[in-house]
């Protein structure tokens, strides 16, 4: 199923795997022809578990489909560990894509965790950013994101600093329900984005989708309402997810 309003996309698959298809198919159409028009394409890639079958998948495309070398990989959020440990979103896209493309690789932009404070890392990521950036504004041609059961989406969680920050691109957010700081780019970076999509499976998402979805307008809440890109948003959905009442 597919609904559409203004730059808003709906797309309702049964199973977390076809979720994971009609995800790549997007991925790659778009990496395409972000290539084709700017010679480049800059994506920030979502962590937990959701995206690691759309990333498996982006490892399997046909050699030269897309061309890696053009592609700067980004992370959306990353948590207070090395780039070694199991609870890395960097370790989760490396062994899901970086490992496994054939040829060309992507340019890499980890969130410098290994030996930084999430202050330094932080910092340290936004200054990289901005390099790349140069003098025109940073946009993003895809941004991926997932939904916690909270309504959290990066590491933007409900009634967290990280929520009210506008002057800067990337934030060190203590996150006192998981008793860790994460680092997290914030809302308006992440808007700066031609495409962006949330992947979402299973029915423990339903609660929070209804809410983001609701004429409830509550940010602190429901920090995934802050994601109101320049450009297009989509919604990946299973049924499992979008069956709310
Ligand atoms: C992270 C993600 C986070 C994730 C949601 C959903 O670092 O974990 O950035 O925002 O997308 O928590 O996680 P699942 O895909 O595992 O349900």
């Amino acid at each position: 199923m597919h609904k559409s309003s203004t730059h808003s996309h709906s797309i309702i698959q049964n199973t977390p795997e076809q979720v994971a298809l009609a995800a790549r198919n997007w991925f790659v159409s778009i990496a395409i022809m972000s290539i084709l028009q700017r010679d480049r394409c800059l994506v920030a890639l979502s962590g937990g578990s959701t995206p690691k079958r759309l990333y498996q998948l982006l490892a399997e495309l046909p050699e030269g489909l897309i061309d890696w070398s053009r592609v700067h990989l980004f992370w959306g959020d990353e948590r207070n560990v090395p780039s070694d440990h199991p609870d890395s979103n960097y370790r989760m896209v490396r062994e899901a894509l970086l490992d496994r493309i054939v040829g060309e690789k992507p340019v890499v932009h980890a969130i410098p965790t290994n030996g930084n404070t999430p202050y330094e890392a932080a910092t340290s990521y936004e200054r990289t950013m901005r390099s790349i950036a140069g003098s025109s504004p940073f946009v993003f041609d895809i941004v991926l994101l997932g939904l916690g059961d909270d309504a959290h989406t990066a590491s933007l969680f409900p009634e967290t600093a990280a929520l009210k920050v506008t002057n800067r691109w990337v934030i060190e957010n203590e996150v006192p329900k998981l008793n860790t700081t994460r680092i997290s780019l914030t809302a308006p970076i992440l808007n700066s984005s031609r495409n962006t999509a949330f992947l979402v499976c299973g029915e423990s998402k339903q609660w929070a989708l209804g809410k983001i979805h609701s004429a409830e307008r509550n940010a602190t809440l429901y920090p995934a309402q802050l994601i109101r890109p320049i450009g297009d948003l989509w919604w990946f959905m299973d049924e499992a997810a979008s069956n709310i009442e």
